[in-house]
């Protein structure tokens, strides 16, 4: 069995993070998502892997071979011209797929429990051309949606619908044979100009493949989508086998469920957890609250935050009021003003969203 992995498209939906990088690599629980996914496969005993790359493919391969998982696997990156549709990416991939079974995993997509009893029960059913994974969400516009018979069979696929036919979402996570590349042959691009994975696999059904589903009861994140990255990073840190690697003075104090990475400095500050802190990053007289990731080298200090993601060489120090669910980017660096005149100053980049509180209201 192979793996094949789609870390192209665009992720404008995560701007202003993804301005500047792909979207699958930006950290929850400070490890890029698409490391996580790459894990997965792993752990389901696969170790040929294609990866789709698009615009972002130089970031995107270097932080791969960087990352130690290029050695460890036999890796293989397939470049895509243009985000044509998740079906284009498996027509593209179809020489290093070749006739082997295979799983695709979208390399923005964070799932709890990982697949490895997804592809055993696919090897154990050599009938079974597809399996599809479905989660049960409160709104599932914005996904593929699956309308199941009363036996449980899959009755038809229909992709970000305005009217739901049912409450399950299609999950980035399809196991597929030979017999999709045949699919992918016999439809037409979509009215957003993509060839869309669940036209082929409703074609599998018209056409009598056996489609098996599968029902997922955990958690289940599409991080592309902004405001689950907060939710995906408390739902990993909640599972992380805590570490503490850097150093702690007699001062802090620090809980159970933090992760210290190494080289990272906690100065006579407070962490609650769960909550990570990253390598070479220095917490200084502050107070970081539960589900909260800082990434490597960066500095806090006089600050308390809580439930935030900040990313990697960022700074932020003096902040008078506490940070709360806020997703911080890369090199930032916030501060009090102390020098006249006394104004707010922000140098804030497109699509970035800033909620200031009135402090004449708190102060009353
Ligand atoms: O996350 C689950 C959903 O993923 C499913 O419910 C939908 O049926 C499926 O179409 C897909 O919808 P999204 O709108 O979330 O797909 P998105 O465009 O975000 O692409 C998903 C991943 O695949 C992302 O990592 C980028 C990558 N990709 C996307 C396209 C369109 C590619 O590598 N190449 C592409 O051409």
């Amino acid at each position: 069995m192979r793996g094949l992995i789609l870390s192209g498209g665009k992720g404008t939906r995560l701007r202003p993070l993804t301005y500047t990088n792909a979207k699958q690599l930006i950290p929850v629980a400070n490890k890029p998502v698409l490391f996580r996914v790459i894990e997965a496969i792993r752990d389901a005993g696969i170790t040929d892997i294609g990866i789709v790359i698009g615009d972002t493919g130089e970031q995107v391969r270097s932080a791969v071979i960087e990352s130690g998982l290029y050695d460890a696997l036999n890796i293989q990156f397939i470049e895509q011209e243009a985000p044509l549709g998740l079906a284009h990416a498996v027509k593209i991939s179809r020489d290093f797929l070749g006739d082997e079974r295979f799983v695709m995993f979208l390399g923005d997509n964070v799932i709890q429990g990982g697949i490895s009893p997804l592809i055993r029960d696919f090897d154990n059913h050599p009938e079974w051309n597809c399996q599809i994974v479905l989660k049960a969400v409160q709104d599932a516009r914005q996904y593929g949606v699956a309308k199941l018979a009363p036996n449980g069979q899959v009755e038809y696929l229909v992709e970000k619908p305005a009217e739901p036919p049912s409450n399950l979402a299609l999950v980035g996570i399809y196991m597929f044979d030979h017999h999709i590349f045949t699919a992918i042959d016999n439809i037409q691009p979509s009215a957003r100009g993509e060839l869309e994975i669940t036209h082929a696999i409703q074609w599998l059904i018209d056409n009598g493949y056996v489609v098996h589903s599968h029902e997922h009861k955990g958690w289940w994140i599409d991080t592309g989508k902004a405001p689950d990255m907060l939710e995906a990073n408390s739902h990993v840190l909640d599972e992380l086998n805590h570490v503490i690697l850097g150093t702690v003075d007699e001062r802090s104090q620090v809980d159970s469920r933090v992760t210290i990475e190494e080289g990272a400095q906690i100065i006579n500050s407070v962490i609650r957890g769960p909550a990570i802190i990253g390598k070479n990053t220095r917490i200084v007289n502050s107070y970081v609250g539960p589900y909260t990731s800082i990434y490597h080298h960066c500095t806090i200090e006089d600050t308390e935050l809580e439930r935030c993601v900040v990313l990697e060489h960022s700074s932020i120090r003096r902040i008078p009021y506490r940070l709360q669910d806020s997703l911080i980017g890369r090199h930032v660096d916030m501060d009090i003003a102390d020098r006249r005149p006394l104004s707010n100053k922000l140098t804030l980049g497109d699509y970035s969203k800033v909620r200031l509180l009135d402090l004449k209201v708190i102060i009353e």
